[in-house]
């Protein structure tokens, strides 16, 4: 039988709707105090965007079970994916799942492999070091730009397998923020709302042909390297086992523009938090100081030392837990379904998000507290192993993970070795919920050494 939202069965109905927009007006204005105000309703909690119901997994243990076990009821889809694919096409985050989604993760998935990513190590390390030694002490810097250039760089570098061209990683940092500039509005407006075209609008589809025009230039321009192959490479000389086809043009650059605002996105947000919190907190940073010191006494960092970087590796763990980043993930119902005992009518839209699981009280006590300490081995013994999503689950589960482990522990080693980041106490970062989580500002000076 199809359930439909008003069976008896049906999620609670989330209080604070308004007749027409529904719950719209609190999540366009304190989107994540509502969001985290869910968990006080049930398990599964229906909202209204205008007169579309949407539900929301609040429950770690539902969200991992939807993910993995009901995966063939629960498609990826609905309207972040939507809003999504308007510059991402067809790639690996975007793409429904089937064929194409089980042969793309296939052709990608080793070049994230956790080998092929330490054989670039080295040569992200140095990206990394040569653009935090480009800072001059005692200047102000507003870290939004300096983490996105640095997780761009980071991650061009393991792209083409070499330093990336400075011009081009302009050019595609210069349109990111347009980019991704519309894509929550999209998700949560009503479409009779999202369809009205404004000037903001006209800018952001000129800004996915610039994106795309530039990692097309990136390809046609690609040299293979003389040292080490790139994740390029490895998808130029990908072949379909089936066919042994090559990935077609548009395939390779949504799958490159995919990778690239993934990586802008997921990546700053969280680096940008750990540098806030490390800022925050000078015992912190001392210990990061400590370990690198000891990790790698009197000479640089170099890949095979990336593994033993353990507690640097609990600062980017906890500004994962901390700030989500992804805080609004959605699948589509395609078969009627039942998750935690109420009924999901086919079609509709589940939402579920990390950041509601990581601010649990129940798992994690006081939520809002940064201690990574709570991923020491004895602490995070106690910790449900569902409890922490910052990556999804099942086969959409994300394919950079590893990748974004290096670039982020690359990164805030970097940066707190060769700088004391002083924060400006007149900023007061404030978290806006865009694809990501991302500080509103981040105003820090670096000062003297990281000792
Ligand atoms: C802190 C860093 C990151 C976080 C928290 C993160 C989070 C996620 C999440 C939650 C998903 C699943 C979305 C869903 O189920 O709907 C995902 C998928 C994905 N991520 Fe990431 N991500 C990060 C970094 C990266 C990086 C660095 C890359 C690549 C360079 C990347 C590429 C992808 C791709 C391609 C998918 C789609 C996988 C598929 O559907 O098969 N991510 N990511």
């Amino acid at each position: 039988m199809k359930a439909t939202a008003t069976s008896t069965s049906a999620p609670p109905l989330a209080p604070g709707g308004a007749p027409l927009l529904g719950h719209v007006v609190p999540l366009l204005r304190h989107p994540l105090a509502f969001m985290d105000s869910l968990r006080r309703h049930g398990p599964v909690v229906r909202i209204m965007l205008g007169r579309i119901p949407v539900f929301v997994v609040t429950d770690a243990g539902l969200t991992h079970e939807m993910l993995t076990a009901q995966a063939s009821s629960f498609g990826k889809g609905g309207r972040l994916i939507e809003a999504l694919s308007r510059f991402a096409g067809n790639g690996l985050a975007t793409v429904a799942d089937g064929d194409l989604h089980r042969t793309q993760r296939r052709l990608v998935q080793p070049m994230f492999s956790r080998a092929f990513i330490a054989g670039r190590g080295d040569t992200m390390i140095e990206v990394a070091r040569s653009v935090v030694d480009g800072w001059a002490a005692g200047e102000p810097r507003e870290l939004h730009d300096d983490m996105q250039e640095l997780t761009l760089s980071v991650f061009l570098a393991a792209l083409l397998g070499t330093e990336p061209p400075e011009a081009t990683r302009r050019r595609i940092q210069r349109v990111l923020p347009d980019v991704m500039a519309g894509t929550i509005r999209a998700t949560i407006l009503p479409p009779w709302l999202g369809s009205v075209p404004t000037p903001t609008q006209r800018r952001q589809r000129d800004s996915f042909t610039e994106l795309r025009d530039a990692i097309g230039d990136l390809v046609d321009e690609h040299r293979r390297p003389l040292r080490d192959k790139g994740l390029l490479d490895l998808l130029l000389d990908a072949r379909d086992p089936d066919t042994g086809q090559p990935m077609s043009r548009r395939q390779l650059e949504d799958e490159v523009i995919t990778f690239v605002t993934t990586n802008g996105q997921a990546s700053t947000a969280t680096v940008l938090w750990a540098l806030h919190e490390i800022g925050r907190h000078p015992a912190v940073r001392d210990r990061i100081v400590a370990e690198l010191d000891e990790v790698a006494p009197g000479r640089p960092l170099v890949g095979a030392d990336l593994g033993s970087l353990t507690y640097t590796r609990r600062v980017v763990h906890e500004a994962m837990r901390l700030y989500g980043p992804a805080w609004l993930l959605t699948r589509t119902v395609t078969a009627p379904a039942s998750l935690g005992g109420f009924d999901l009518p086919q079609g509709a839209t589940v939402v579920f998000s990390p950041y509601i699981l990581h601010r649990d009280p129940v798992v994690y006590p006081d939520p809002a507290a940064f201690d990574p300490d709570r991923w020491s081995p004895e602490r995070a013994r106690s910790i449900p192993r569902t409890a922490f999503q910052p990556f999804g689950g099942g086969a959409r589960q994300c394919v950079g993970e590893s990748f974004a482990w290096s670039e982020m522990v690359i990164i805030l080693a970097e940066t707190t070795r060769r700088w004391r980041m002083v924060p400006d106490p007149a900023v007061v970062p404030r978290p806006v919920p865009r694809v990501t989580i991302h500080p509103h500002r981040l105003v820090m000076t670096p000062s003297g050494t990281g000792r």
